[in-house]
């Protein structure tokens, strides 16, 4: 499987490449960064640790070199200020991808390929996607609050104990402010959350409190998060590599589950080969799907301010 990853010379793109590298599946991954060098090294670079993680090509340039992609990965976009909610940075962000888009689509993709969005508000920006009709709609996904739930499921692990891939507990909704918990569904091991020895109201919600701002800490602390949205996009992108009909909160675009649609925000998704397989209707509860409705609303009040194309 080829991948490109645009902005694969910038922190998020490197990082999701050497994450694809590490795990092994992808043949070819191409670089392209508007600082052509740094795409250039990063691609060197990576490649002189094949001998050592596997036999995976990489290439650097124009967008020449995206032709024949299964799946593009956008992670290009000027990063938040640590004081700058994700929605804020959307006009900013907006122009410059709407200019990544009308490049890809003068690309000669593989059949069937797949669009997958990381740059933010990320959305926000996936619905730009579906709605530039280059692949079909369900082919256009967004990293969406896969990032978030691996870092809720790592902090809830952190606070109980426990081993963090036995944590399930998913966040939904938009990867931002209004992103919602989903306790009534949160286990370890099977076990519910709520009966495990430590758990209380109060500190379940500050683990919730610290993973919606940790996008903005790893900013402050290190200008901008890079390892855990790599290992994020990874998963995604080896769950369509692989034909995988993972269970991912991808974002969307949303035909009416739980009454919402017109806007791309995350939900439990059937992801595979051909991207969005099937989107599954969670049973929430009343403060979550309120939580939900909430996210939609603000999204799509967001969507309706952007400058037109
Ligand atoms: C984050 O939450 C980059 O939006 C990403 O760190």
């Amino acid at each position: 499987m080829k991948v490109s990853i645009i902005g694969g010379g910038g922190r998020v793109g490197s990082d999701a490449a050497y994450a694809l590298q590490l795990g092994g599946m992808m043949d070819e991954i191409a670089l392209v960064d508007m600082n052509e060098d740094m795409a250039a090294g990063e691609a060197l670079d990576l490649r002189h640790g094949a001998a050592l993680t596997a036999n995976t090509t990489f290439s650097s340039g124009g967008y020449e070199v995206v032709d024949g992609s299964d799946c593009v990965v956008i992670t290009a976009g000027l990063r938040r200020k640590p004081d700058e909610s994700r929605l804020q940075l959307v006009n900013r962000n907006v122009a410059l991808f709407r200019d990544i888009l009308s490049k890809i689509k003068d690309v000669k993709l593989a059949n069937g390929a797949i669009i997958m969005v990381v740059s933010n508000p990320v959305d926000i920006l996936t619905q730009l996607a579906v709605e530039a009709d280059i692949v079909p709609m369900m082919s256009v996904l967004g990293l969406g609050t896969v990032l978030d739930t691996c870092r809720f499921r790592s902090l809830l692990a952190d606070h109980f104990k426990v081993g963090a891939r036995d944590v399930h507990a998913l966040i939904l909704g938009e990867h931002g402010d209004s992103m919602v918990p989903i306790w009534s569904s949160a286990t370890v091991a099977g076990v519910k959350m709520s009966s495990l020895p430590g758990y209380t109201t109060e500190a379940a919600e500050e683990v919730f409190a610290m993973t919606r701002k940790s996008g903005a800490e790893v900013i402050r602390l290190k200008g901008g998060a890079g390892r855990a949205v790599g290992v994020s996009i990874k998963e995604v992108v080896e769950a369509i590599a692989l034909d995988k009909d993972a269970m991912l909160p991808v974002s969307a675009y949303q035909t009416g589950r739980l009454g919402i649609s017109d806007v791309c925000l995350s939900l439990p998704t059937v992801v595979g080969r051909a991207g969005v397989l099937g989107i599954l209707e969670p049973d929430v509860d009343y403060l979550e799907s309120e939580g939900l409705y909430k996210s939609a609303a603000s999204l799509k009040e967001v969507y309706g301010q952007i400058d037109p194309a």
